[in-house]
């Protein structure tokens, strides 16, 4: 019997399940992978709350830890590399048979201090390899896939070289993203290496301009035979704002034109601007993901879909975007109570969601 997941026309795994059933094959087959489902963990909380680490055995079969990877964790101080938070989503990922993801090597945000004295060439290359180096090769063949790069854009980017001013960027220059593919593809080479990137997803100039600024960058990087391997986008989508179907599309076809995989890396609706009623928000915010896999998945080009958290109960989106009303914000796919909501239906028309 079909399933309902199965009977969705625009999933990906929906439509290979009935081709495979129903048409005689084509010509040339093309069966997609299947899209992996998962979430960003948050390290400490694995062991303080059962519930939240059952939720995501039950419904994840990727993470990645929402704080443990990144420098300011990591790199407390120059000498330092303290590996505890992330080593412990690492032994939860082992035990519970699920794959696991790193972010992020090269960022602008929650950097420790100390690295604003890296200001010359020698200092912040040698800094930055190290890190990259010492980093990937501790989890070799545990974190299979690495954002190698999150947000190298400036926030009105309209060239691939409008990067963020970050200390890389001031020291090295553009030369620093080839050099943070390549160290981590050299201590990994079995990883799949992304670049991530944000607010690409909508229509309006400035998405517009990001997107074909996001498309130079990459079109850049694989020219000079950097190791790039796929590209995230965030997809912290703004319920206030429209998906650009037309432009994710034309995107998902240069991208795999470009023989890259798009992995959905940071999903949750930010509601702020949403109804009230939870049933509507609800039902626009899994409208809202609907209209970007839709989009996406046409390409056939969908590596993989992960919430920035899973449940509603613990989630980065209040501490920017709280309501006006004092309503609690509704972000992710499963309410506070572990409850799915219709947002976890959706990602499941497009992804294997074990739990579902
Ligand atoms: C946020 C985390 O959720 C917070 O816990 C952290 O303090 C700051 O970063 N884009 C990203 C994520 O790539 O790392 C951000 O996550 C959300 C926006």
């Amino acid at each position: 019997m079909l399933s309902r997941r199965d009977t969705l026309k625009g999933g990906a795994c929906g439509l290979a399940a009935l081709s495979g059933l129903f048409a005689p094959a084509p010509l040339v087959a093309r069966v997609n992978d299947p899209v992996g489902f998962g979430a960003a963990v948050r390290p400490p909380l694995l062991e303080s709350d059962a519930d939240y680490a059952n939720a995501i055995r039950k419904y994840c079969s990727i993470v990645v830890p929402e704080g443990g990877l990144i420098w300011n964790d990591l790199r407390p101080d120059r000498a330092t590399f303290d590996f505890a938070a992330a080593d412990r989503v690492a032994a939860f990922a082992m035990n519970s048979g699920l794959r696991l993801r790193g972010h992020t090597l090269v960022w602008y945000g929650v950097m420790p201090s100390w690295t604003e004295s890296l200001t010359s060439l020698s200092l912040a290359q040698d800094e930055l390899l190290k890190h990259i180096d010492t980093v990937v090769s501790r989890y070799r063949s545990r974190i299979d896939s690495w954002i190698v790069v999150n947000e190298p854009l400036a926030d009105d980017a309209a060239a691939f070289d409008d990067l963020r001013p970050t200390i890389w960027q001031r020291a090295i220059g553009i030369d620093h993203l080839a050099m943070a593919f390549e160290a981590a593809h050299a201590a990994d080479p079995a990883a799949k290496l992304f670049i991530n990137e944000y607010d690409v997803e909508y229509t309006g100039a400035r998405f517009r301009s990001r997107r074909k600024a996001l498309t130079a960058l990459i079109r850049f990087l694989l020219d000079r035979n950097v190791p790039v391997h796929g590209v995230g986008l965030q997809a912290h989508l703004r319920g206030n704002l429209t998906i650009d179907v037309e432009g994710l599309q034309q995107f998902a076809a240069e991208m795999k034109a470009l023989g890259l995989k798009i992995a959905i890396t940071e999903l949750d609706v930010i509601d702020n601007k949403l109804p009230a009623d939870s049933a509507e928000r609800d039902r626009q915010a899994a409208q809202r993901a609907q209209t970007l896999l839709a989009a996406l998945s046409d390409g056939a080009s969908l590596d993989s879909v992960l919430t920035w958290g899973i449940t509603d109960k613990y989630t980065w989106v209040p501490t920017y975007f709280k309501r006006a009303d004092g309503l609690k914000n509704r972000p992710l796919p499963l309410d506070e109570n572990y409850a799915p909501k219709p947002l976890m239906q959706t990602i499941a028309q497009f992804c294997t969601v074990p739990g579902i």
